[in-house]
């Protein structure tokens, strides 16, 4: 009789380098076609080349360079202190170690909100520092941004819901959404960003039927952050799903470090249950007491 044969070894090190030999680069085109296949997006936070280089030898398929840097990697309360120094300094170093994983970074808080011309100025920073795509929050004002952007060759993903720049104005890191008419901005606010050709979406912490229904509409990739199991991708903050976040932990991450011997083991299964539907849990939202 045959032994069983043991778990799949995480790909990294030197089984990586046959994966990655197999990873085609990501870009917005194979990105669609996941989505039209009706395979998962895998999308996780970086700030340092290290751990870019383990997220796309792993098979992550986008890197977030988030403003949530100023939290987990700066100690600060939430992300208002963030420059866009500090965002294409991350930018640079995520950059320098990702081969193939689609890669985005953040527009940070007054980068901006100045209007058309800081916006494109800030992009052009972030994609001189190595970035695909640029980020930033907010709907309604933020369209004629997004438009003047997406005109002058800038991949842009938009960010509605829960939108942490937002947080002082938010009354605190809630669920957004929850009532009919706050709902309503949000689908009209996600049709007139997609209209502007806004490529992604990111929707955090919105209800999970919200996030279908924008989906449903939206032209481009949506991927969710608590916002339940319907949406085109995924995305989390690698040191809330390391379990290394410090503060309060939102109830819809999950510690895949909880039996991986590895970070890469952990890594390798948060892509695997983000494909087979197995994560996220359609029924979690929102943040820990
Ligand atoms: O800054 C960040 O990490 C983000 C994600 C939470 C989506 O914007």
């Amino acid at each position: 009789m045959t032994a069983p044969s043991p778990p799949s070894p995480a790909p990294y090190g030197a089984a990586a380098a046959d994966v990655h030999a197999a990873r085609k680069p990501m870009t917005l085109h194979r990105l669609r076609a996941l989505r039209d296949a009706g395979e998962k997006i895998a999308m996780l936070t970086a700030y340092d080349a290290a751990s870019a280089r383990l997220l796309d030898d792993c098979g992550v398929d986008c890197l977030l360079v988030g403003d949530s840097l100023g939290m987990v990697m700066q100690g600060h309360a939430s992300t208002l202190p963030v420059t866009l120094e500090h965002m294409a300094y991350h930018t640079a170093c995520v950059a320098r170690g990702n081969r193939s994983a689609w890669l985005i970074a953040d527009l940070p808080f007054g980068s901006y909100q100045r209007g058309v011309e800081q916006a494109v100025d800030s992009s052009v920073a972030l994609m001189q520092a190595g970035a695909q795509m640029v980020k930033l929050e907010g709907g309604g004002w933020t369209v004629p941004l997004v438009r003047a952007l997406v005109e002058r060759g800038i991949p842009v993903c938009a960010h509605l819901g829960l939108t942490p720049q937002s947080v002082h104005a938010l009354g605190g890191y809630r669920i957004q959404g929850r009532e009919a008419h706050a709902a309503d901005t949000l689908r009209q606010q996600a049709a007139e960003l997609g209209a502007a050709g806004a490529a992604m979406l990111v929707l955090e912490l919105v209800p999970s039927a919200l996030a279908a229904d924008i989906t449903a509409a939206f032209p481009g990739i949506t991927i969710g952050i608590g916002a339940g199991a319907r949406t085109h991708g995924q995305v989390l903050v690698l040191h809330d799903m390391l379990d290394i976040t410090t503060g309060p932990k939102p109830r819809f991450v999950r510690n895949f470090m909880q039996g991986a011997a590895s970070v890469a083991a952990a890594v390798s299964t948060y892509v695997q249950a983000v494909k087979t539907g197995a994560f996220p849990d359609e029924s979690i939202h929102g943040y820990s007491a």
